[in-house]
């Protein structure tokens, strides 16, 4: 995709514009139907009715009740309440206090888990291997009595690994403790059905699949105790207070509807999209690490490190290089007042911190085509060839 500055854009992990569609429903429903969903009148029945729709179209992509499908404000909300929000429904009614999460989780999971242990909570964290895989039998070894939620994602948004759901489940059942995915990134990319997956709650975002931002939904399923984290109404079937903000719901279900319709015409032109640029990249550039060799992986995300004894670089430099030469990637981690933080995903799959700090994600979207991918990859060779230590020359 080119912006108006010929920016070629290859960073739909961290969010994709906004489908045409998509757009339009917003505007029309911020237009028409701005009733509150609970207002006993003909506008706020009108809200209501297309609250319920939309409803109906989440539960069915995710093969969910519709019953069983919360609005929240998107992914971190989602995840805050998975975790949160069963922390302290289980400490009230049972004394469970033990959570256990992946060391790969996005920070909306693992800080939501830091809080928790300054709350007295005990965490603990799942070790992954050097793809970045969980293995089911590593949260075998850390379940206890206590233990009161497991936390692990579908897919990482930082090398795309796609996690063993189904087998985490098939233990987390066996124990009979509830299980939360953070789907954020797969929902739309790969199929995502609560049953076949075992989960029992759920988090996902609009904005992810050519939808708004501020949009997104939580997966409770039926029988799973979990407190509201926020308060002050009884929207959501008392579960998550705040007027429903309707335009962006409907946006965000019509978002779910077409990404699922282009799902797999996008996996394999994005499985294309990866081969060309991993292939470029391999033949041009000395000291390439990929970290996304995993055989289970989102062929939508690539990312890439350098062996740091080959070059004076960092992804910072690399990022803003790119950038001026009119390509938008990313690190993948964490960006704080303009550094990159080391990523936590690629430490726990065992890189040392200079590595993780020559990290590229290069990600793509239904935007994204073959010619935009080969002048992403020769730009990002010119550049790494450029910062060589003149020892390796
Ligand atoms: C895996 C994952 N979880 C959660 C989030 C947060 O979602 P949101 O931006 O909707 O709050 C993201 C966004 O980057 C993500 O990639």
């Amino acid at each position: 995709m080119n912006n108006s500055k010929h920016h070629i854009y290859l960073d739909y992990s961290a969010t994709t514009p906004l489908d045409d569609e998509v757009s339009e429903v917003i505007r029309m429903h911020l237009r028409d139907t701005f009733g509150n969903a609970s207002s006993i009148h003909s506008f706020g029945r009108t809200a209501k009715a297309l609250l319920e729709e939309n409803r109906e179209i989440i539960a069915r992509s995710i093969g969910a009740e519709t019953s069983e499908v919360f609005f929240t404000s998107g992914g971190t909300e989602s995840d805050n309440h998975a975790l949160i929000g069963r922390a302290l429904a289980q400490r009230r009614t049972s004394g469970k206090d033990h959570i256990i999460v992946s060391a790969i989780e996005h920070h909306a999971v693992l800080d939501c888990a830091e809080y928790l242990r300054t709350l007295g909570f005990r965490i603990s964290t799942i070790p992954v291997d050097q793809n970045g895989y969980v293995h089911p039998d590593e949260i075998e070894k850390l379940i206890t009595d206590s233990t009161c939620l497991i936390s692990v994602m579908h897919a990482n948004n930082e090398t795309g690994a796609i996690q063993p759901v189904k087998e985490i489940s098939a233990v987390t059942k066996k124990y009979g403790i509830p299980f939360h995915s953070d789907t954020v990134q797969t929902i739309g990319k790969i199929p995502v059905d609560v049953n076949d997956l075992g989960v029992d709650l759920l988090a996902v975002s609009a904005h992810k699949v050519y939808g708004p931002k501020g949009i997104g939904a939580i997966y409770i399923r039926k029988g799973t105790d979990l407190d509201p984290i926020l308060h002050g109404g009884a929207q959501e079937r008392n579960t998550r207070p705040g007027t429903e903000n309707v335009p962006l719901i409907a946006g965000f279900a019509k978002a779910v509807e077409r990404a699922e319709q282009n799902r797999d015409t996008l996996f394999t032109s994005a499985l294309q999209f990866r081969t060309e640029l991993l292939g470029i990249i391999t033949s041009s550039c000395k000291g390439v690490i990929n970290n996304s060799s995993g055989t289970q992986s989102l062929p939508h995300i690539l990312s890439i490190s350098l062996d740091p004894s080959f070059y004076e670089i960092e992804s910072e430099t690399l990022l803003f290089n790119m950038d001026l030469r009119g390509v938008a990637v990313s690190s993948g981690s964490a960006c704080t007042s303009g550094s990159v933080q080391p990523s936590h995903v690629l430490m726990a799959m065992g890189r040392d911190i200079k590595t993780t700090q020559t990290t590229v994600r290069f990600s793509f979207g239904k935007f994204t085509t073959i010619e935009e991918v080969k002048s992403a990859g020769n730009t990002y060779c010119s550049i790494v060839q450029s910062f060589l230590k003149p020892s390796i020359v």
